[in-house]
């Protein structure tokens, strides 16, 4: 049996070509995941304070929880919402049911919440088989709808999978999909390279260890450096199990000829405590794994096999939830208590900064970011000596911060006065992507950089957050690209 793809013409096929090079994700990301199975998980409202707190900017949750969007309307966080396994039966009946659970759950909240994704499903081609041969047609609906509200150049439609769907992951370089679900995955990668969207891929070395302790390296699957594991077939050497699995992943689309499609980590995690059985799930092995997670994806190297494509991966998960069945591990993969407090010590950032609780406190400061463009530092420098009101005479000639006379130096001063005048509000330390926060003092010598007041408490009342100004700059790069795909559309229709 042949496929086709439904409601693609050749007007989309090629926007998408476009649309490819805008939203490429040319940033690092890690994300959280925002699972609500959990007895006692705290209010969404203080769980986006949370989020803030310790500068988490994406989350993946797994429904429409409507309570949960209305929290985070208006935080730029954003989000990734999904179609529970429980509902798509219903949802994809018909093109008409499609456009209704669009119409109702993200229609309404799409103006006000950053959502970025739609996840049909969960792991269904391993964990709901009956549904796969609707799959993809239902991916397609949503698009369909998507597309009829005008939102698909802001929302992309894929659907998460177990690392199961390979029938081989080592060496990664020869993994292949099991071969009973390409009739499935070959219209899959066919739907999400025209739409410009990405494999969602579930990446566990937690299991490949735990199910083969004897063989597997625990330092290799907690990215310690010790270990190496090499693949001889294509002369690449693997930091980490977590590299080799996501390869692996990239390795067997490629073998179906797809190798535009990039891969997003959509879970991934360490529990931090398991049954007797359960080798391996421990505090300690959780937050050396997270932390070392949270340095390899700051890194902004990609894979061995895909060292240009940065890593986007979303960490399994934010609270414990009590609520769930199985093993003792499935109740326990959480950052955070439900009292909002973290279970263990663990850098999300890269920036030196530990978790933040309910109540921890802490001082912060913000600088220039390492490594941006200097063009944008200095626009950003310009703008909050400018508009953003701060007195800059300290870095001037003959100014206490002058020396050393660097950009990176005065915008890193200036930077951090801006954030301090504002009440370390919300996006006060972003200047367009090239500020960040940081938890150690860069005062030297006779220069001073103001700290801010030290208390930061998440449950409770919550200093200033005032509506703060963002940094904007006109993109001409952004505008010619747009300026190209309304030309070529405009050529289409002529
Ligand atoms: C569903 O598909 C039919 C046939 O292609 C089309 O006429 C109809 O407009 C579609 N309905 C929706 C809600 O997209
Ligand atoms: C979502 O966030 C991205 C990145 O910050 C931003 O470029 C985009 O404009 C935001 N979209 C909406 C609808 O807020
Ligand atoms: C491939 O998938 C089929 C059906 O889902 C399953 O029975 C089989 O065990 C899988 N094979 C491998 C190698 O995973
Ligand atoms: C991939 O492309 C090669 C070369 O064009 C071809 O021989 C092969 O059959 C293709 N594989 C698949 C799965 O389509
Ligand atoms: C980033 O990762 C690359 C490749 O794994 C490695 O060579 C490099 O040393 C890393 N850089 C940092 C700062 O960790
Ligand atoms: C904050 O943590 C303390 C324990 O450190 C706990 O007693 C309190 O209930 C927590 N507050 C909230 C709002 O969860
Ligand atoms: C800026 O600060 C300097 C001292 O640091 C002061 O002499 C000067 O008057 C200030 N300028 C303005 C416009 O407030
Ligand atoms: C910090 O606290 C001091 C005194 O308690 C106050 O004068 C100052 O304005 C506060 N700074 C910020 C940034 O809130």
């Amino acid at each position: 049996m042949g496929w086709k793809v439904h409601g693609i013409s050749f007007y989309l096929a090629l926007q998408a070509l476009f649309i490819l090079h805008l939203i490429h994700p040319a940033d690092a990301t890690l994300g959280v995941i925002y699972g609500t199975q959990g007895s006692n998980v705290p209010i969404p409202s203080s769980v986006v304070q949370l989020l803030k707190t310790n500068g988490v900017q994406h989350i993946r949750i797994y429904d429409t929880n409507q309570d949960v969007l209305k929290a985070f309307a208006g935080s730029e966080i954003q989000v990734i919402i999904g179609i529970p396994n429980s509902q798509l039966a219903e949802v994809g009946r018909t093109n008409a049911t499609a456009a209704k659970w669009l119409a109702d759950n993200v229609v309404p909240y799409a103006g006000s919440v950053n959502i970025t994704a739609i996840a049909v499903g969960s792991e269904v081609l391993t964990s709901f088989g009956s549904f796969s041969t609707s799959l993809v047609r239902t991916m397609m609906w949503i698009h369909d709808a998507l597309i009829a509200n005008g939102l698909d150049s802001q929302i992309r439609v894929s659907t998460p999978h177990s690392t199961d769907i390979l029938a081989t992951t080592f060496p990664p370089s020869q993994a292949t999909f099991n071969r009973t679900l390409v009739p499935v995955l070959m219209p899959m990668l066919q739907f999400l390279s025209l739409t410009g969207s990405y494999l969602m891929l579930n990446v566990y070395p937690y299991y490949t260890y735990q199910s083969n302790f004897q063989a597997v390296d625990l330092q290799y699957a907690l990215f310690q450096p010790a270990t190496q594991v090499a693949d001889t077939y294509a002369n690449l050497m693997y930091p980490s199990l977590f590299d080799a699995l996501v390869d692996a992943g990239y390795y067997a689309m490629q073998a179906l000829n797809f190798s535009t499609v990039d891969i997003v980590v959509t879970e991934t995690g360490w529990p931090h405590t398991g049954d007797a059985n359960e080798v391996g799930a421990s505090t300690v092995n959780a937050a050396q794994y997270n932390g070392n997670l949270a340095k390899r994806t700051n890194n902004k190297t990609g894979t061995p096999f895909k060292p240009q494509t940065p890593l986007v991966v979303y960490i399994y998960e934010l609270f414990n939830e009590d609520l769930r069945t199985g093993a003792t591990s499935e109740r326990n993969y959480g950052i955070f208590g439900n009292d909002m407090n973290p279970i263990y010590n663990v850098d999300l950032t890269g920036q030196g900064r530990i978790l933040a609780g309910n109540s921890t406190q802490y001082q912060t400061w913000c600088v220039a970011k390492k490594e941006v463009s200097q063009q944008g530092l200095q626009q950003a420098l310009d703008w909050t000596c400018g508009q953003g009101g701060v007195n800059c005479s300290v870095i001037s000639k003959g100014g206490a911060c002058y020396l050393p006379d660097t950009l990176d130096s005065h915008a890193s001063w200036a930077f951090n006065a801006y954030y301090q005048k504002n009440g370390n509000g919300p996006n006060t330390c972003d200047f367009r992507g090239v500020g960040q926060i940081v938890s150690y003092n860069p005062s030297y010598s006779s220069c001073i950089y103001q700290a801010s007041n030290v208390t930061t408490t998440v449950g409770g009342s919550v200093p200033g957050s005032p509506a703060s100004p963002r940094v904007e700059f006109k993109s001409s790069v952004t505008f010619g690209c747009l300026l190209l795909i309304f030309l070529v559309n405009l050529r289409y229709f002529l």
